[in-house]
């Protein structure tokens, strides 16, 4: 595509993680490698689990706990759980399309700007409007659910797909951008909240291939522009939510920067509200008592020109609207006219991901990371139990809960800490429940949670009940903590959760770091690996995961800049969690050039893969990609089509599951 993109859009991409530091206790618990080193090894020979071992160690707990459970309380998914991976393992390298592991293949099933209504226009580059945009997928596609529904005569699946839209980008998606922000239309700006939010999209396979159906009464774009969406929870008309527009503090226009997601067992959709920050603007009076809550949460950042065409997006015009964003927001997809909740009770930071998993006792318990560095990882648990026959019972579950923070220590526990005004540590900070929720990272700092190297998804097994947590980098870290034993970590780490009692609401388990990553042949990475790994087989900047329904894992890169020192694009990796192959990474699915990867989800057979292909094209050119002018114009490759985020389905040549 013969588009304008400056400098400027690789400094942006550099920094589109939180790189800042806004936690003043980011070195809490912080010690040298060394000791954290020294720490670790006395508590593996603690709990018996050293890096080899520790597979035989853990399945054994696991196996107990699900043997014991399941059928009883449904909380463990049925069938036999597989241990390896069978598919043929493609290389690291550079690549403009995207390379599939070969027994498999990759179809782009849905792409930016692709009209989701029979009536809708069909994508016209040049002449964007805010009216054909909400018609169309939308932008940056990120996290990806699926929710079978019953297929039609002559299918073999019907779905819906539940997708966030998590950013805009204008020096790819607006035609002959000219760099600067200030120079976007009130038009343009209008587009871009109209191009982020969700997409609902009906999908249907027939004869082996995946379709998209326009035709679908369930079909819904959500956008941050237009969608009426309520709070509801602790926080819900507190006086600290209350705009010009919405004195009710209860109402609110539109979701924003959409990143990871989780669907519910009683089939909604949870899409987590971000990198809020990054899409206000302005500046507050001074003194405003907004000042020290906006600071921690590093709003604004004005990195997508919104301020200047929407006053809402002002902080000298509307102060608190800051505190509107950054929540757990619920969807109903299969009621395309229901109100989208946001849900205060999860508490208010930069939400990147919301998969789930039913307590002993049947009460749902979200993992939740908040991606910036030095912030915290996260989980609610709800008040009740889900009622698994009448989904509508749960229809206000996420609002009644206790949120949790968590604190790692050595001899591998780790301490769930109740976010909760009658703590008196909390009780004289915070005048209630619902101001204690605005603030919340505040809240989990005083109670002394551990700063960790962003937490990206957190994903529990639901056939062991163990609980995967991403991390994705820390190139700010100089002191490592007890489960951050990296200074400056370039590369990430995955950390393990067992539950005690193999139940997640339990408030106390044990952690153990499955993987360091980076490159094992490279000393200077300080990453490990099962041997087994081969030189595809590891990854760098873990971000998304997925776990299929045989219960293995599969991890989503995001690097960034990284990339330029891993030598690797991003992709999507097997990663053996179970037996003598835990910690052995597999490759087996890259993005192509510029683009990130998110929200692998498999269907419920196992036998499709759905990811999005996030930013394609979005990358440092070199002088010779430089000099041809073009940039990475995935998928189409036209001359008059730009790249365009798009989810793309895989699928085994063979039949039967992926992988
Ligand atoms: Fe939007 Fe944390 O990645
Ligand atoms: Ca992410
Ligand atoms: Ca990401």
């Amino acid at each position: 595509m013969k588009n304008t993109i400056d400098s400027r859009a690789n400094d942006l991409r550099e920094d589109i993680g939180d790189d800042t530091i806004t936690n003043p206790s980011a070195t809490a618990g912080s010690r040298s490698f060394e000791d954290v080193l020294g720490a670790n090894l006395s508590r593996r020979r603690f709990v018996a689990s050293s890096f080899v071992l520790a597979s035989g160690a853990g399945s054994l707990l696991a196996g107990c706990a699900s043997t014991d459970t399941k059928g009883d309380d449904q909380r463990f998914a049925e069938g036999p759980t597989k241990v390896g991976f069978d598919f043929q393992e493609i290389e690291h390298g550079f690549s403009y399309n995207h390379v599939c592991a070969p027994d498999h293949t990759a179809k782009v099933l849905v792409k930016w700007g692709d009209p989701l209504f029979e009536d809708a226009p069909e994508f016209d580059f040049l002449n964007q409007t805010v009216e054909s945009q909400m018609q169309q997928f939308g932008y940056n596609c990120d996290y990806v659910g699926f929710l079978a529904l019953t297929p039609k005569d002559g299918e073999s699946d019907r779905a819906l797909l539940c997708v966030n839209h998590e950013y805009p980008y204008p020096w790819l998606s607006v035609p002959n951008f000219a760099g600067s922000l200030d120079d976007l239309t009130k038009e343009q700006v209008q587009i871009s909240q109209a191009s982020m939010g969700n997409s609902i999209v009906e999908v249907y396979r027939q004869d082996g291939e995946w379709y998209v159906d326009r035709g679908s009464k369930y079909n819904r774009r959500i956008t941050a522009l237009e969608t009426k969406m309520v709070l509801t929870g602790p926080a819900a008309g507190h006086p600290r939510m209350q705009t010009n527009a919405d004195p009710s503090g209860r109402e609110v226009i539109g979701t924003i920067n959409n990143c990871a997601g989780g669907m519910t067992p009683w089939g909604t959709y949870l899409t987590c509200e971000e990198n809020f920050n990054y899409h206000f603007g302005g500046k507050l009076a001074e003194g405003h008592p907004e000042t020290a809550n906006h600071e921690r949460c590093n709003v604004p950042q004005n990195y997508m020109g919104w301020a200047q065409q929407d006053p809402r997006f002002d902080l000298s015009n509307e102060p608190q609207e800051p505190n509107r964003f950054g929540w757990m927001v619920e969807i109903d997809p299969k009621d395309p006219t229901s109100t989208p909740k946001k849900r205060t009770a999860m508490g208010r930071f930069k939400h990147e991901g919301g998969e789930n998993i039913l307590a002993a006792d049947r009460r749902l318990v979200v993992y939740m990371g908040d991606d910036q560095i030095f912030e915290y990882l996260y989980k609610f648990v709800s008040r009740d139990a889900v009622d698994l026959k009448r989904p509508e019972n749960n229809s206000d579950l996420l609002d009644h809960g206790t949120l949790y923070v968590a604190k790692f220590m050595d001899e591998g526990r780790i301490q769930w800490m109740p976010l909760d005004i009658s703590d008196p540590l909390l009780k004289g900070e915070f005048e209630s429940q619902g101001e204690l929720l605005i603030d919340v990272r505040r809240a989990a700092q005083i109670l002394g949670a551990t700063p960790m190297d962003r937490p990206e998804d957190v994903v529990p097994n639901h056939k062991t009940g163990k609980v995967y947590v991403m991390l994705i980098n820390n190139r700010k870290r100089t002191e490592a903590n007890v489960a951050n034993d990296r200074v400056n970590n370039v590369f990430g780490h995955i950390i393990e959760i067992v539950e005690d009692d193999n139940d997640a609401a339990s408030t106390e388990g044990n952690w153990e770091v499955v993987v360091r990553c980076g490159n094992p042949n490279d000393p200077t990475h300080k990453a490990k690996w099962n041997p087994a790994t081969t030189e595809n087989g590891w990854f760098a900047s873990p971000d998304n995961a997925a776990v299929d329904p045989s219960g293995r894992l599969w991890i989503a890169t995001d690097q960034s800049s990284s990339s330029k020192i891993s030598g690797t694009l991003d992709g999507l990796w097997a990663l053996e969690t179970e037996g003598e192959g835990r910690g052995t990474g597999k490759m087996f699915y890259r993005a192509p050039k510029g683009a990130e990867l998110t929200g692998p989800c498999f269907s419920d057979d196992g036998e499709s893969l759905f990811m999005a292909i996030q930013h394609p094209g979005d990358y440092d050119r070199s002088e010779e990609e430089k000099a041809q002018g073009g940039i990475n114009d995935w998928p189409e490759f036209k001359v008059d089509q730009p790249p365009k985020p798009s989810v793309v389905v895989v699928t085994k040549k063979a039949g039967g599951p992926v992988g």
